[in-house]
């Protein structure tokens, strides 16, 4: 639980406190400043800065929000190379960063933070931003935040949207498959998770069998838009199951196991099997999520206003949001889906989660670490077997 107004370290070392974080703990308990945060997101394939501000009443605005993909150096492998990406990072970070603060037209003195992604993810891209953070920080004089990556999804709802606590994230995207309760800032429980492969990457793993191109996702929904969904019956992993994990590899097996039976495959086979995984999928989440809201009301019975706010590049698949649409319609849940720019990883996310801790005091020191895993919730039992991407799941 993040203690308002107080100054709460991540790590035990004993760096000296700089002066605008004395000025937030001096302002006590509950009282928020309108702050300038410049964010800072290395964790995967996009080299990203933004400067964001938040006022005192917890709206904010998106001054620069530059974002660098690295999607050609590793379309050639059909996926992330991790060495590839942290060495990218480097050459590309000093000037994204630039960019941000210019196009945001303020200079370091201007800002009140200095927020990066300090886990989980690829450690190697972790450590780049995080590291070039802290530097910014040191020679600036300004307090460093080290961002969850997940706590960014988690809160992007409140920078676009300014929803209120608590409600529930559908976070899928290529590395996590999660519904988190969102209670708070820094108060998240863990609903749900994938127990093998995240969502984005059974789309894509779909994508490679089936010889689409990368990233699988957009491929896969192109040809299903073409195919017919019945023609293939798989099965619905976790379907009906009490809880709200998910479970993907199951699937992508069946999947494998009806084009080798029928290969080698046409366009119209292609197609038809993209529709069958599309329409199995969406069954699924619609299921789980379904899972999820019940027991949101349960636990919430007197919100007015019931929401769920989905994240992540998955999110972009219309056949999904219609399925979750009908869903929470039925359920009298709102949907809130941030514009997609905001919901795949960048920048703002970064500099908004640093501002929302800034406002309460949660500040990190110059020793806090670049952690691969770093599970939102605390509590949760960590999933076995939860895929190569398992790190982020
Ligand atoms: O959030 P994101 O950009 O990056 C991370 O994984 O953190 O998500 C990328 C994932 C990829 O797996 C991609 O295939 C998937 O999102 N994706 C989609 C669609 N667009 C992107 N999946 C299904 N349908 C789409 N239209
Ligand atoms: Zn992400």
């Amino acid at each position: 639980m993040p203690h308002e107004g107080k100054i709460r370290r991540q790590s035990s070392h004993d760096a000296p406190i700089c002066k605008q974080a004395a000025r937030y703990a001096a302002k006590g308990p509950g009282v928020s400043l309108s702050v300038l945060v410049l964010g800072i997101e290395t964790s995967c394939d996009e080299t990203a800065a933004s400067v964001v501000s938040r006022d005192a009443n917890g709206h904010g605005e998106i001054l620069s929000n530059v974002i660098l993909s690295q999607f050609d150096d590793h379309a050639a492998f059909g996926g992330v190379v991790p060495e590839i990406a942290a060495r990218a990072h480097v050459e590309a970070l000093d000037h994204v960063v630039q960019a941000a603060m210019d196009e945001a037209g303020v200079g370091f003195a201007d800002l009140d933070a200095i927020a990066a992604t300090a886990g989980p993810g690829l450690i190697g891209g972790v450590i780049v931003g995080l590291t070039t953070a802290k530097a910014l920080a040191l020679a600036s004089g300004k307090p460093l935040v080290a961002v969850n990556h997940l706590e960014g999804h988690a809160l992007t709802a409140r920078l676009t949207d300014g929803i209120a606590f608590p409600y529930l994230l559908l976070l899928v995207s290529g590395g996590h498959t999660q519904i988190l309760l969102v209670r708070g800032v820094g108060q998240y429980e863990r609903w749900g998770t994938t127990i093998d492969d995240a969502l984005g990457e059974a789309f894509d793993k779909t994508a490679k069998l089936l010889g689409l191109p990368y990233p699988g996702g957009p491929a896969v929904e192109r040809a299903a838009a073409r195919g017919n969904p019945d023609r293939f019956a798989l099965p619905r992993p976790m379907f009906g199951r009490p809880g709200a994990d998910f479970s993907f590899s199951g699937l992508k097996t069946a999947l494998r196991i009806e084009a080798e039976a029928i290969a080698p495959l046409s366009e119209s086979d292609v197609d038809d099997l993209c529709a069958a995984f599309q329409r199995t999928v969406t069954l699924v989440v619609r299921d789980r999520i379904g899972h999820a809201l019940d027991r949101f009301r349960s636990e919430f019975p007197d919100l007015a206003e019931p929401t769920l706010v989905v994240a992540g590049g998955v999110a972009a698949n219309k056949a999904l949001r219609a399925g979750l649409d009908a869903e929470l319609s039925a359920r009298g849940f709102r949907l809130v889906a941030p514009p997609l720019v905001l919901c795949t990883d960048n920048g703002a996310m970064i500099a908004w989660a640093g501002a929302e801790r800034l406002a309460l005091g949660l500040l990190d020191d110059l020793a806090a670490p670049a952690r691969p895993r770093w599970p939102l919730d605390q509590l949760a039992a960590p999933m076995l077997g939860s895929g190569h991407k398992g790190a982020k799941a």
